[in-house]
């Protein structure tokens, strides 16, 4: 097996490249997931998109008859999920059960998790906005962590930082290994995390503008054509922002934010079946579409191999470029 970028992360979790496509929820189900670890990178399958444990229990199974590598699941502690404690432990008791060798944990301290997680084996990637709360997630005895930039898809946390910033900072004051997660496409911004110090990427947005990627062509097109800059924050106002594509729901919620609106009026905005029959329906305008500024780098749909193999290929040209620099 060629391993051309080998790191403490690809001999951890046993991959071929260091690149993990981060949960997203209700479109990371096993099949497409399981296009990732098949081209040699590692997805994470989103336990939230399901209505009980056992559901996700059904979906593992699932998963081990499409793929023999590793593959991993995302536990997303977010507070508006309701009766958070309760589940979140059995959905961990779940992957604990089914032998997952490795979770993706985000939104809140994962420490509740960590002794099961760990007497069971699986390894723990958390995945956070700051150095600081890195620091804490390592303490806590995580195997490695997951550092999202201010441009990043999703939540994003209130620090604004860049990951250009962030990034070195974390290598520098962690003795786990740092995944950079959001901003990434390409060959360019692979090559340039691990220049950093960075022991592999974590992409959500571009493999949104993939073949394989279960959501609706119209969707995708929207994603494909908006430029960086064609982005949003929403639920700023919350203390919970979440970069969008900036459509017609965004535009409205951002204008109800600025009048002071409460959390029960954005939350009819924002509520995640809107986003799910968006998904399905293909309805690109009318709810919120989580997405990073990487969309400004996404021009063209391809297979999630495709994504992978192009990274790595265009990331042994530049490392064959920067050789050439040595004098
Ligand atoms: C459509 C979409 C849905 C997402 N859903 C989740 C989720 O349910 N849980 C989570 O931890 N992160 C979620 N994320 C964040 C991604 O896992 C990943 O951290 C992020 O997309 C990386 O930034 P990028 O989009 O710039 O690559 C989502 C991202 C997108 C684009």
């Amino acid at each position: 097996m060629e391993q051309p970028f080998k790191t403490r992360l690809t001999e951890m979790l046993g991959i071929q490249y260091p690149i993990l496509m981060g949960g997203m929820q209700w479109i990371t189900r096993a099949e497409f997931t399981a296009h990732a670890c098949n081209a040699g990178g590692l997805g994470f399958i989103t336990a939230e998109s399901f209505e009980t444990p056992e559901d996700l229990r059904q979906e593992l199974r699932k998963m081990k008859d499409l793929t023999d590598r590793p593959f991993g699941v995302n536990i997303s502690m977010i507070p508006e999920l309701g009766n958070l404690k309760d589940r979140t432990h059995r959905l961990c008791d779940v992957v604990c059960e089914e032998g997952v060798p490795v979770v993706e944990t985000a939104g809140r301290n994962p420490a509740p998790l960590v002794p099961a997680l760990k007497s069971a084996g699986v390894k723990i990637i958390h995945k956070l906005t700051t150095v600081y709360h890195a620091r804490k997630a390592q303490e806590a005895g995580v195997d490695a962590v997951a550092l999202l930039g201010f441009g990043s898809g999703g939540h994003i946390g209130t620090q604004d930082v860049a990951s250009f910033i962030a990034l070195p900072m974390a290598v520098d004051r962690l003795d786990i290994p740092v995944i950079a997660a959001g901003g990434i496409a390409d060959g360019k911004g692979f090559l340039g995390a691990l220049a950093m110090g960075a022991e592999g990427v974590l992409l959500g947005s571009r493999f949104l503008a993939t073949r394989e990627c279960p959501i609706h062509d119209e969707v995708k097109e929207k994603y494909v054509k908006a430029g960086a800059e064609e982005t949003a924050l929403l639920m700023k106002s919350l203390g919970n922002p979440m970069r969008t594509i900036r459509n017609r729901l965004a535009d409205e919620v951002l204008a109800i934010e600025a009048r002071g609106a409460t959390l029960e009026e954005i939350l009819k905005y924002v509520a995640g079946r809107r986003t799910r029959s968006a998904y399905m329906d293909g309805d690109p305008e009318n709810s919120m579409l989580p997405c990073g500024q990487v969309v400004g780098l996404i021009d063209e749909i391809k297979t999630v191999s495709q994504v992978i193999q192009d990274i790595i290929d265009e990331a042994k040209i530049l490392m064959n470029r920067l050789k050439k620099m040595e004098s």
